[in-house]
């Protein structure tokens, strides 16, 4: 379903994530038949580029990040002919006329912050000063939003003293991937889970985002952040938001970030001795986190595994096991989550016995699990064994899965469609950083020092114990 006509500008045009994500992504939804012909996109950036160079860098850009069998001659060249530059002093007067020249009346305009967040006062400003933004007007904004709750706060205050807060689209790209939502269609959409999620009948979660690639070229930013900042704050914690969360009244975009919310403010602060953080070693014929990072004394973890629990009714009880790491042994991410035992068992293969678990797989190979027990076929007699239900997105959806859009394409086009419901509100992330900091400043205060793992394995050491300590283990990381 196309969406309405759109200007969409986008300050930092020429930057990398312009590059990578947003225009492929947007060429995407062109192809698609979503983007209509008369929408507009214009990069604005302080570089001197004609149209025409502007242009020149999105096919390259298409060229590099689109899939081959994706990308079509004809379509590529209709798309460029929606693409415009302007060159703009972000802290001074030039460009912002010409800018202001472009925006056609009519259609919706959106305006992509993809700059450093230093900026953000002065675009919100300008675009004020020179009557660009109108009242229906959207901003998008990327993370980081802060590194701490008093650095948000001020980035709140500073875009709330030029747009409300429903023109505010702040990104986390992990709510625009397609099993993230799909979370919320299994537990709202179905009777079967409900009735078992919570701590009577849920023994534990685990959410586990695992990546191969190190740090290597974003040192600089990530030393100052690290995994907490950088990954748990928000996609974790936005993906323990999701299986956690009351429903909703309505799939409204308040009424979700309502209940997201509560779930923040339940969620308590772990205890020291339940969070193990690491840095990565050389290995592999690469250079460890302290060489990628340029800083040789840094203390910055490149991973991050913790236990929490959510103080209220459905949760008491219910640990919630967080881990994320740089060059683990694979990509791979997914939420378990771990049932109860039955309360008696009536067979006598009760060593045969193991857990229900229902996975959630986000990437790669999108698609669920439900680890079941059956009996063991053939003579044997009663022996139980466990076997999943399986679902793969790519069977269930056969040559349709290739048209899911990725998180960005989706999440631009909820922006022009005016759908704040996969998009964090001010009070989430003010919540998140109001959970993370006193985290970070008890390992800053205490002097703690991540612990070394090799790269390509599943972590440090220490946070195999995290789980073994209780009785219970991580999933393998495959
Ligand atoms: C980003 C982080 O937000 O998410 C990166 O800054 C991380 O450090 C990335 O690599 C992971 O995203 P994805 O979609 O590849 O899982």
């Amino acid at each position: 379903i196309p969406v309405e006509p759109f200007d969409l500008v986008i300050f930092g045009g020429t930057g990398d994530l312009a590059r990578r994500k947003i225009l492929p992504g947007l060429y995407r939804r062109f192809l698609a038949g979503q983007m209509p012909v008369e929408s507009r996109i214009i990069g604005a950036a302080r570089g001197d580029l004609t149209d025409e160079a502007f242009r020149q860098m999105v096919a390259e850009a298409i060229a590099e990040f689109v899939p081959g069998d994706r990308r079509d001659d004809k379509m590529i060249a209709a798309f460029l002919e929606r693409v415009g530059f302007v060159s703009i002093d972000a802290k001074g007067t030039g460009g912002w006329d010409q800018l202001a020249a472009r925006m056609r009346p009519g259609v919706v305009r959106a305006f992509y912050f993809s700059v450093a967040p230093a900026l953000f006062g002065d675009l919100a400003e300008r675009l004020h000063a020179h009557g660009i933004a109108d009242a229906q007007a959207r901003i998008v904004v990327e993370k980081p939003f802060g590194r701490d709750l008093a650095s948000a706060r001020a980035l709140n205050a500073v875009l709330a003293a030029h747009f409300d807060e429903h023109q505010i689209y702040r990104i986390d790209h992990y709510l625009g991937k397609e099993t993230v939502q799909n979370l919320m269609a299994v537990r709202f959409a179905n009777i079967l889970f409900e009735p078992l999620w919570k701590a009577e009948y849920i023994d534990h979660v685990q959410i586990t985002v695992a990546e191969t690639v190190g740090v290597e070229g974003r040192g600089a930013y990530y030393d100052k952040s690290g995994a907490m900042r950088d990954m748990v704050q928000n996609h974790l914690m936005q993906l323990l938001c999701l299986i956690a969360m009351e429903p909703p009244y309505h799939f409204d975009p308040d009424a979700v970030r309502d209940e997201k919310l509560k779930v923040i403010r339940a969620l308590d602060a772990p205890l020291p001795e339940d969070i193990v953080r690491g840095q990565y070693l050389p290995g592999g014929g690469q250079g460890g986190y302290v060489e990628h990072s340029e800083n040789p004394q840094s203390r910055t973890e490149s991973y991050i595994a913790l236990k929490c629990h959510i103080s209220n009714w459905r949760w008491k009880g219910t640990p919630f096991y967080l881990r994320t790491g740089k060059r683990l042994r694979a990509r791979a991410s997914e939420i378990a989550i771990t049932f109860k035992e039955p309360p008696h068992s009536i067979f006598d293969d009760a060593k045969g016995w193991r857990e229900n678990v229902l996975v959630i797989r986000l990437q790669p190979n999108e698609g669920m699990n439900l680890m079941m027990m059956i009996k063991e076929p053939g003579p044997g007699g009663m022996r139980l064994m466990q076997v999943p239900l399986d679902m793969s997105f790519a069977d269930a959806l056969g040559a349709d899965a290739e048209d899911i859009p990725d998180a960005y394409e989706r999440l631009i086009m909820d922006v022009i469609r005016g759908n704040q419901t996969l998009f964090m509100r001010g009070d989430e992330v003010e919540a998140a950083w109001a959970w993370a900091d006193p985290i970070i400043a008890g390992w800053e205060a205490r002097g703690d020092r991540p612990q070394g793992y090799d790269p390509g394995s599943s972590g440090p050491e220490d946070a195999l114990m995290l789980m073994h300590r209780d009785g219970r283990r991580w999933r393998e990381i495959k």
